[in-house]
């Protein structure tokens, strides 16, 4: 095992929420011109949970990071940090907080990170930093989006891609490092591709003086753009990854990766000479749940008893900023 100056850093808890509303591809092509056909074959989407009017971001990272803590085997009050990657919350000043009290988790500090559908990997880099410089001890990563807030229902392009959800995570000072390795990568020069842009109207305030007053507009993506992006450096981010961790792709138990699209998935797979069977898929059932997806199909994965401790994931999230980034862990203590 990896053995470092510092405490390490475990993985030891997941949990997982969505909205209970499901909507399949049939329903949309009520709403846009589409098929399930199409979305099928181009995607691997079938369905996705979207929050109604009166839910929340905050009440399904709570839950999830409930699940999380409870799987952990730890008090809420056991929490000295809880970090929300997320790019809806529900308040621009931050949501973690909220979160911190319904947890009940009174000893924590609680801050939001946005790194988009990158934000599990950034949170759990950042996370692991706090841990390893021996600050704290027991870090909850919360990452979870509401894009159904910020889709325009009546573009077909995007609005059959997004659904919403939360994942959590736990993790916790070990004598051992379970993690392996890490890349993280930005290019603000691709930031055009995919954005939710903040636009105002200018309103006069005093002579000289004007501010603008406006919201956010919808998602814009360019599609084949994005997945022009995500084949390229997501293996080469993997790969580096890998080399740091001293493992190579066939040494790893699972590929976890943002469900985006299968096409997606298929391809890094294939260019790592992964075989399907490692590769964790769920975006079926909930579609690209950007920041939530990738806790959401491990939790799921150690649910189902599939994941066992000790397993090696090579886990890889790209998305909005341009973001991307890997981290090589083995699940447990
Ligand atoms: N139903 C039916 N037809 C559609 C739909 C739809 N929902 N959407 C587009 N089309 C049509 C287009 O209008 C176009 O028609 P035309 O040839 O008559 O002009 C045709 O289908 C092909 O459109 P493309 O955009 O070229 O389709 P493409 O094969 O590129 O697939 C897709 C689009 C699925 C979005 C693909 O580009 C993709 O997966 N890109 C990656 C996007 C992604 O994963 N984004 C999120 C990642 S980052 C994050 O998570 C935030």
């Amino acid at each position: 095992m990896k053995q470092q100056l510092g405490p390490g850093v475990a993985i030891i808890g997941s949990g997982s929420a969505v909205p209970e509303a499901a909507v399949d591809n049939q329903d949309l092509s009520q709403i846009v011109d589409t098929s399930d056909q199409w979305i099928v074959e181009r995607t691997g989407i079938r369905s996705r949970r979207l929050a109604d009017a009166q839910g929340s971001l905050t009440a399904i990272a709570t839950a999830a990071a409930q699940g999380a803590i409870s799987m952990a085997g730890i008090a809420p009050s056991e929490l000295d940090l809880i970090i929300l990657a997320t790019s809806t919350p529900d308040d621009l000043f931050g949501s973690a907080s909220l979160i911190q009290a319904q947890l009940g988790a009174q000893r924590a500090v609680a801050f939001d990170i946005t790194a988009a559908c990158s934000g599990f990997i950034f949170g759990l880099v950042t996370a692991a930093q706090y841990i390893r410089t021996g600050v704290y001890r027991n870090v909850l990563l919360i990452a979870a989006d509401v894009l159904s807030r910020w889709v325009d229902w009546s573009d077909r392009r995007t609005c059959i891609l997004f659904g919403d959800g939360a994942g959590a995570v736990v993790l916790q000072a070990n004598e051992c490092d379970r993690l392996l390795g890490f890349e993280l990568r930005s290019d603000g020069n691709q930031n055009s591709c995919l954005t939710l842009p903040y636009q105002g109207q200018p309103r006069a305030l005093t002579p000289g003086v004007s501010v603008a007053q406006g919201t956010y507009q919808p998602i814009s993506m360019n599609g084949q753009e994005v997945y022009r992006f995500a084949v390229k450096r997501v293996p080469e981010v993997l790969e580096k990854a890998l080399f740091r961790a001293q493992l190579s792709a066939e040494q790893i138990d699972w590929l976890l990766l943002h469900q985006a699209n299968q096409r997606i998935l298929d391809a890094v797979a294939q260019r790592l000479k992964i075989p399907s069977q490692r590769v964790i898929s769920n975006l079926a059932n909930y579609g690209n749940t950007s920041a939530a997806s990738m806790p959401l199909a491990l939790d799921e994965q150690v649910r189902q008893g599939k994941i066992k401790s000790g397993d090696v994931i090579a886990a890889s999230g790209f998305g909005a900023g341009l973001t991307w980034g890997a981290a090589i862990f083995q699940w447990g203590r």
